[in-house]
């Protein structure tokens, strides 16, 4: 069986929400965001360290967090997270232990199933890397500056990335140093790896791991949370 870090960053502002508390500190039936996320994770086997990458301020709320939802045998660790995503990534990457696999996921994605998060291990432990993502549901377009429309890819080769994204660790180590040296920026990990030209695989997830990120978003996980209890 093959070991695991899981790292989440947490440290977003919560702008696009406009809500005061940051997202994954929002309560959703009685318990925070980040806690429903992480708690996913937990009856996946091998998983040996969890890596919350936060804001100072909410250091110790993550920490409270992960004593109440961690056994003895997962180790957690709280850092500081910085002003981009990949910079909080960065700081977690850096306290991961020896692991087969590290897996990244968003804190404000409550939803994802146990089912898609072994298959997604599955999959990096035999290529390398592996993301889980849903076919594009919309035509997408790609547009200039000015908002003119320049390219429409064939819809049936888009997919939307979602989290889990899994990797084996050396692999998002060097993804992470080449970014660094060459001053490279992305939205999503798998990206960084593209740029090393290795091998990543999509998986098939599922249309309820959203993204809580506008406040649309938090009604629909208040309605997916009730369906669950
Ligand atoms: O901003 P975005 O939607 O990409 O955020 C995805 C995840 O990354 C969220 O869980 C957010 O808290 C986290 N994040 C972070 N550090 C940042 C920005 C976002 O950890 N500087």
């Amino acid at each position: 069986m093959t070991s695991k870090a899981l790292i989440i960053p947490a440290a977003g502002s919560g702008s696009r929400l406009g809500t005061e508390i940051p997202k994954p500190y929002l309560r959703l039936a009685g318990q925070t965001i980040l806690h429903h996320s992480i708690s996913r994770f937990l009856s996946l086997d091998g998983l040996s360290q969890v890596v919350i990458a936060t804001s100072p301020q909410y250091i110790d709320r993550s920490e409270e967090i992960l004593d109440n939802l961690l056994p003895a045998s997962i180790v957690g660790i709280c850092v500081e997270g910085g002003t981009e995503r990949q910079d909080s990534i960065t700081n977690a990457l850096n306290k991961v232990g020896d692991v087969g696999l590290v897996m990244v996921h968003d804190a404000v994605r409550p939803f994802v199933n146990e089912a898609s998060i072994t298959e997604c291990c599955k999959v990096a432990s035999k290529v390398g890397s592996a993301v889980l993502g849903i076919p594009a549901k919309d035509t997408i377009k790609r547009i200039d500056e000015e908002q003119y429309v320049q390219e429409t890819p064939p819809r049936k080769l888009l997919w939307q990335t979602q989290t889990p994204q899994v990797f084996q660790k050396q692999i998002i180590m060097e993804a992470y140093e080449q970014a660094a040296s060459n001053n490279i920026e992305a939205t999503d990990d798998a990206s960084l790896v593209e740029r090393l030209g290795k091998k990543i695989k999509m998986v098939e997830g599922n249309r309820s791991n959203i993204k809580i990120t506008y406040p649309l978003d938090l009604q629909l996980a208040k309605q997916l949370i009730n369906n669950e209890q």
